[in-house]
């Protein structure tokens, strides 16, 4: 949840998510929407069982 301008944090929304230092906003994916960032967000892997989730970092 760290923008990939200058990692601050991102606000989700219903469409995405949204940077509210610079402006930035990410798809639901992370894919870059509006600049200033032009990278994608960072991804994780994850590994759900029944009763976990755990992130693979
Ligand atoms: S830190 Fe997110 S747009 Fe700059």
């Amino acid at each position: 949840m760290k923008c990939s301008h200058q990692a601050n944090s991102l606000v989700p929304t219903k469409n995405g998510f949204f940077c509210n230092a610079h402006g930035s906003s990410f798809t639901l994916e992370g894919k870059v929407k509006n600049p200033p960032a032009t990278g994608n967000l960072k991804e994780y892997k994850l590994e759900i069982t029944a009763d976990t989730v755990n992130v693979m970092v």
